[in-house]
């Protein structure tokens, strides 16, 4: 197994400018990156593959500098957005590719490419042209021939984004299946938080050019370092407070902070707990499938609140003007 590791990057492209200190992907590790678009992810992919050079820094795997050695050298699968596959090569010769470059025996061909069918859950399809397969079976093919040369490290950028929700979902499922089964180490590049989330053991959240933070998918849903982060991963509450005496409060909101002056709290809306009270008003409110979007005002500062509809201390039909409310867990921002 093989880690990937980037130090201290720069590279300029026009009036762009990627600078990343470091960032490294373990052995066997799934890590995403995660930013919208033109935060320069595909960019980062493509200076770990080696199409691009680095203006400044070095590009190691297994701490070894790969900054000189060419993309076919580097041991590396790799798919795109786009299948680019060979429209008039059959499924079997388009992963078959490859391995013919590298000359390897007939038999050898053979034997690993119905492993990689199979591996795709594409058995039986050898045989079939490309204009003959649906998006997302098009996208496996696409996979079988990146995994079928036995790479080391595997790169993605927005695999699943031409694919429809329901197929998208199955196969991000899968990817994550066979990169466990293979531990091969993995870079995936997604401007879908859900997906990040799903499919990661850590993500690193870009922001022009920069990385804002890395971490576990939880850690940074729960506690970003900052507003981007908050934001980008989902619905977020930020609010500033005036604390004192390590405390401050909101209504009958009283949040530990143990610390004095201006303070920025972050929650998600399901830390919000709905109770029997008044002092925070409905101002709006939204139906989700089996859940409840609300829209909190507490001394004019705007909360939105999300729960189950059984977890409500009344029912919908019987909506109340004012509530309580409780935050069960914050950080500080
Ligand atoms: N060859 C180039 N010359 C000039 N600018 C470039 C070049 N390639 C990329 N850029 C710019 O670099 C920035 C980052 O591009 P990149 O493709 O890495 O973004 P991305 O995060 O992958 O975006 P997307 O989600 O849209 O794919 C963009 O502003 C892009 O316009
Ligand atoms: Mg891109």
């Amino acid at each position: 197994m093989v880690s990937v590791e980037l130090r201290e990057i720069l590279k300029i492209l026009g009036d762009f400018r990627l600078e990343i200190e470091s960032l490294k992907a373990k052995e066997g590790e799934f890590l995403t990156l995660l930013g919208p678009s033109g935060c320069g992810k595909t960019t980062t992919l493509r200076i770990i593959a080696g199409f691009e050079k680095p203006d400044r820094g070095e590009v190691l795997f297994n701490s070894k500098v790969m900054n000189e050695i060419p993309p076919y050298e580097r041991n590396i699968g790799i798919v795109f957005q786009d299948y680019a596959l060979f429209p008039h090569m059959t499924v079997f010769k388009n992963i078959a590719f490859g391995l013919e470059l590298r000359k390897l025996p007939r038999e050898e061909i053979e034997k690993k490419v119905r492993w990689a069918l199979k591996l795709v859950g594409l058995e039986g399809f050898e045989n079939r042209y490309p204009e003959q397969l649906s998006g997302g079976q098009q996208q496996r093919v696409a996979l079988a021939r990146a995994l079928v040369i036995e790479p080391e490290v595997l790169l993605l950028d927005e695999p699943l984004s031409n694919l429809d929700a329901k197929i998208r979902e199955r196969l991000r499922g899968e990817i994550k299946r066979i990169q466990k089964e293979l531990s091969i180490t993995t870079i995936y590049v997604t401007h879908d938080q859900e997906e990040a989330m799903a499919i990661s053991d850590r993500i690193a959240v870009m922001n022009d050019g920069r990385i804002e933070q890395v971490g576990k998918p939880l850690e940074l849903y729960y506690t970003p370092k900052t507003e981007f982060v908050a934001k980008f991963l989902g619905l977020s509450n930020i609010i500033e407070l005036e604390a004192e005496n390590g405390k401050a409060r909101l209504g009958k909101l009283c949040f530990n902070v143990s610390k004095d002056g201006k303070v920025r709290i972050f929650f998600r809306p399901e830390s919000v707990y709905i109770t029997e009270g008044d002092f925070a008003e409905i101002v709006s409110y939204e139906l989700l499938p089996g859940r409840i979007r609300l829209r909190l005002s507490i001394e004019g500062k705007e909360i939105i609140a999300e729960r189950f509809l059984d977890e409500l201390p009344f029912k919908v039909e019987n909506m109340p003007k004012k509530v309580g409310v409780q935050v069960k867990s914050f950080a500080l921002l």
